[in-house]
């Protein structure tokens, strides 16, 4: 998967954005973590927002991403905190470990950045091989709004983030360039404090509504799953923005 967009600028400000958007997640996902009884990996683990704190708890935890500069920003910040990560550059949809998890997590929409059914197949199969028996495999992705989309898509939003202990200005926009496959691209500009360009860069995604998750689901090889609305398990009900997937192999 070449194309993923997350190059050098966007490890540059990923942190500083992720930090006005991730949500709750956080805390969800290092607490499953440090619960686990053996090893646990993060599929698409980028700059470490979430692997590090799951590091610094102790936990056995690996992580794969298919971007060397997200990798790279994860290595500076692990070397500060003085944590020694065991994380490699790998594609989702090839899963390339020996190793058995009793956890694979997926966070912040990562698994939407398989935009083709097969992809996303080879995903779920993937991940499916890499769990011990009595494993689970826990994402979440965004519900698609349609209120939202119809506001906001194709409109330069603007925000201001905290990077390199100045306050810069954050520019994305969001658009469908395939609206029968649902594929969406984001566009991203960080200005400086004099309005320079300092980054630039683009990602595509593709929407995974409910159902085609459980489809997903149904064709794939794992036995049972389910779904909350949020970080908190509550069940998942219309205007919840969040699914929070769980999948479990046969026991
Ligand atoms: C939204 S970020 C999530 C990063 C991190 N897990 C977090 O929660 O902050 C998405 C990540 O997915 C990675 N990614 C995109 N396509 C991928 C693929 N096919 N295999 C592995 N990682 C991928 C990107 O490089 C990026 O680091």
């Amino acid at each position: 998967m070449a194309d993923h967009g997350y190059d050098e600028a966007m490890a540059a400000f990923y942190d500083a954005m992720a930090a006005e958007h991730a949500g709750d997640d956080s805390a969800f996902y290092r607490d499953l973590a440090t619960a686990s009884d053996g090893p646990v990996l993060e599929l698409a683990v980028g700059t470490g927002r979430i692997y590090l704190d799951v590091l610094a708890a102790r936990v056995d935890a690996d992580g794969v991403d298919v971007s060397p500069a997200m990798l790279a920003v994860l290595r500076e910040r692990a070397a500060e905190r003085g944590l020694d990560p065991t994380v490699w550059e790998g594609d989702m949809t090839a899963l390339d470990t020996d190793r058995q998890y009793d956890l694979i997590y997926c966070p912040f929409n990562a698994l939407q950045h398989a935009r083709s059914v097969d992809d996303q197949q080879a995903t779920f199969a993937s991940v499916h091989d890499a769990l011990a028996p009595g494993g689970r495999f826990v994402f979440d992705v965004f519900v698609p709004d349609f209120e939202l989309i119809a506001e906001t898509y194709g409109e330069w939003q603007t925000e201001r983030i905290d990077l390199e202990g100045n306050e810069h200005e954050l520019r994305s926009r969001s658009r469908i360039v395939d609206e029968p496959r649902q594929i969406l691209a984001v566009e991203s500009r960080v200005l400086g404090p004099e309005g320079e360009v300092r980054y630039e860069t683009r990602q595509r995604l593709s929407m995974l509504p409910y159902q085609q998750v459980e489809l997903l689901a149904r064709d794939s090889p794992f036995e049972s799953w389910s779904v909350a609305g949020g970080f908190d398990g509550s069940d998942l009900e219309d205007g919840d923005t969040v699914q929070v997937w769980t999948l479990e192999p046969e026991a």
